[in-house]
Formats: C-alpha cells, structure tokens, sequence
C-alpha cells in the first residue's frame, strides 16, 4: 500500500510542512535520480564474482555506511576487505555492528555465487585481524552449488521504519520461516514482552537522538532530499515531497536538525513515538560469544531473517540502540538482555517486524565504488 502524501507529511511533522510547501515550488516534486541504480542494474557483470558482487552491495549496513571492498585476484578468488573509515565511533564504539554489516554483504555475496551454481569457501580473516587493512575474508568459489530459494527477495528487502499496521498480526507461517531461516532466530509475540519492548526500544532511541556526540554523527550520515541522496549515495537518506519542501525552506537540514531543543528535531523524535509504538512484533538474534566472527556470523544470519520477512510481504527495521556500547545504553543494554537473553548470550541485532507501507529503495554506491 503506497503512502498517502498526507501521511507522509503527518510523519514528519503537520504544520510546518505545509507552511513550507508554498515556498518551496518545483523542488518538492525532485526524487533521487541515480542513487538508487544499483537496484536496476544487479545481476549484471562479465565475470560471476561482478556479477554476484552486484547483488552483495544491496546487503544492509549500520547507517548504510556500505563499508565493504572487494578485490578480484587473478586465481579466480575475491579478497574482501573492510573500509575502516566507515565506521561510526560514537553509536559503535566497538565496531560490532560494522563487522554486523559486513556479515550481511557475505552472506548475499554467497548466495548470488550459488545462483549462478558456484559454491563460495570463505575464510574469514586469513592473516588475522591484526590490522584494519588485512581482509575481512577470502571467496574461493568451486561448482555444483545449489540455489538458496532467499535468493529471490533480495531485490525487494527494505529497511522500513514507517508506523507497522496494528491490526495486522505477523501469520504463524511467518514466524515459522523467519525462525527457520537461520539457526539461532528468533521472534517474539507474547503481548506482555512486546508492550515492554516496544517502551525499551522507543526509550533507547529517543535517549540517544537526545544525546549530543552519537545523535550529531547519525545526523552527519543524514542525505536530506534528492541533490544530497545522489551526490553521497549513501548515509540514511530523507526524501520525498515534505523533506524537499521542508528542505528548500531552510527548515529541514544538517544544521537545524543539530539543534536537539530545535522544531526540525523535535519532528524527527516525533516520527519515532509513531512508529515504535506500531510494532506488531520483533525478531531478534543473539550469539554466545562476541568475537568479530560471531558478530559476522549475526549478519549472516540476519539478512536471512529479514529476506524470510521480505518473503512473507513482512516490514523490518532493525532498532539497534539498545544495544548499543556507548555509556548512555548501559541501562538499556542491559534491560534488553534480561528480557531476551538472561543466559549470557549477546544480542546482535533486534528488529521491529510488522506490515508495513510501501517503501522505496535506499541509495547504494555502484560496484566499481568498492573494488580495488
Ligand atoms: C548492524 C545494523 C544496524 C542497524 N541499525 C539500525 C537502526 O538502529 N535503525 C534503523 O532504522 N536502521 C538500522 N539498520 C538498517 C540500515 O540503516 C539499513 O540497512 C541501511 O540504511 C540500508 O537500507 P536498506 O536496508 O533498506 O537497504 C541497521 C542495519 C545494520 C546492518
């Protein structure tokens, strides 16, 4: 169900917007022109690892930093390395959720390499992780592989962190393939533990876009409307018809947002007591111990889950501040554990789970981007 326009100015905040629509003209009606190609172009490629590559770089990542790099090596092989710029130090001081992404890219890398029949043998850190600069993995690919039938959501996985539809439950068959996507997922459904996660997560979230140093770095990875979407495509991308207006207006941009007692910012906290409250269900996954191969192994994991949910016309939206490192978590951090996971195990990833609108694809940059 596409969003209404009216919705989507709701979401971002009434009054203001349409005050600033009048000023703002024709600009309003300005989408992203290539920032999103790469969702057209996937599956195309003169050598299978492009080809498969093509694909892993719509895997999601932490503020869709899309840290990964890929080098294809003259033995047929591809190294893969991590850009160590692209971290973000204040909502990931640890790295964790960086390593979390480049899981995801792995686990899509291996199952393009299987539709195309090539089985991918991945060795992760093959000189250690002594250094940022060392690989992440290495794909050495060998025939006879079977297609995995997740194969077929990629195109269509979003992150989507719209309002979810209340009245919708999550179908126990979707439960039962989300929870068998991948060893070790989970969903909760109980109303009782839903009613106090839905209070953790907004709790979480709204601690931290009021909290200066990690709210101003998630806003420093904002792209507000479509010039800034095509010119950096990366980032968590605002568009559409109510940011452009607000946009062109002066009101909506890095600099009013950074203003945590400001209206534009205020807004924003407004968009997330909507949604989370509007969470039918979540999915989350945890692992034993906490070492980069697990939190790699959590991304494997969870873009199956989320592809499970893609497959199933399920929403997601990982929400990933309660589980976040930084001082100001600790409460959180630690509540969210004794809820789900009193044995000692660490949460990787929790996500909102739902039916929610209609949403467009985020911004990538193209392959050639990342090879070196
Ligand atoms: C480790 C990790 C943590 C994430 N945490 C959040 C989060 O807290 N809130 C959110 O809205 N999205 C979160 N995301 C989703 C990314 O922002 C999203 O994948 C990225 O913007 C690309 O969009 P896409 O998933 O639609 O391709 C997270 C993704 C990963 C891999």
């Amino acid at each position: 169900m596409p969003m209404t326009r009216r919705k989507s100015i709701a979401l971002i905040g009434g009054g203001i917007v349409l005050a600033a629509t009048a000023a703002a003209g024709v600009r309003v009606m300005r989408k992203p022109q290539t920032a999103t190609d790469p969702w057209e172009t996937a599956g195309t490629g003169d050598d299978p690892r492009l080809t498969a590559l093509s694909y892993a770089i719509l895997a999601p990542s932490a503020h869709n930093l899309q840290p990964w790099l890929a080098k294809l090596e003259d033995d047929g092989s591809l190294t893969i390395l991590q850009n160590q710029d692209l971290r973000l130090p204040q909502v990931d001081p640890l790295g964790r959720q960086h390593f979390i992404g480049m899981g995801c890219f792995i686990e899509l890398l291996s199952m393009a390499f299987a539709e195309q029949g090539l089985n991918s043998e991945i060795q992760l850190f093959p000189d250690a992780e002594t250094s940022p600069d060392n690989p992440v993995a290495t794909v050495t690919l060998t025939d006879g592989a079977t297609a995995d039938p997740l194969f077929a959501h990629v195109l269509d996985r979003r992150t989507n962190r719209a309002a979810y539809d209340m009245a919708l439950e999550v179908p126990p068959d979707a439960i039962l393939g989300i929870e068998g996507s991948a060893e070790g997922a989970q969903t909760v459904h109980e109303p009782e533990l839903l009613d106090l996660l839905r209070e953790l997560t907004l709790e979480a979230m709204l601690t931290e876009a009021n909290t200066e140093a990690p709210a101003l770095e998630t806003i420093e990875n904002m792209r507000i409307g479509a010039r800034q979407i095509d010119a950096s495509p990366d980032g968590i991308a605002l568009r559409g018809p109510a940011i452009e207006a607000m946009a062109a207006s002066g009101l909506l941009s890095q600099e009013s947002l950074s203003k945590l007692s400001g209206t534009a910012h205020e807004a924003s906290l407004k968009t997330y007591r909507d949604a989370f409250p509007a969470t039918p269900a979540y999915l989350w996954f945890a692992t034993g111990q906490n070492e980069r191969a697990d939190q790699i192994a959590a991304g494997r994991a969870w873009v199956r889950m989320h592809l499970a949910a893609t497959a199933y016309g399920l929403s997601v939206q990982p929400v990933s501040q309660s589980l976040e490192e930084y001082e100001e978590m600790t409460p959180y951090r630690e509540r969210v554990h004794e809820l789900l996971a009193p044995g000692g195990a660490r949460i990787q990833m929790l996500g909102r789970l739902g039916f929610g609108p209609e949403t467009p694809p985020s911004p990538r940059w193209p392959v050639e981007a990342k090879l070196i």
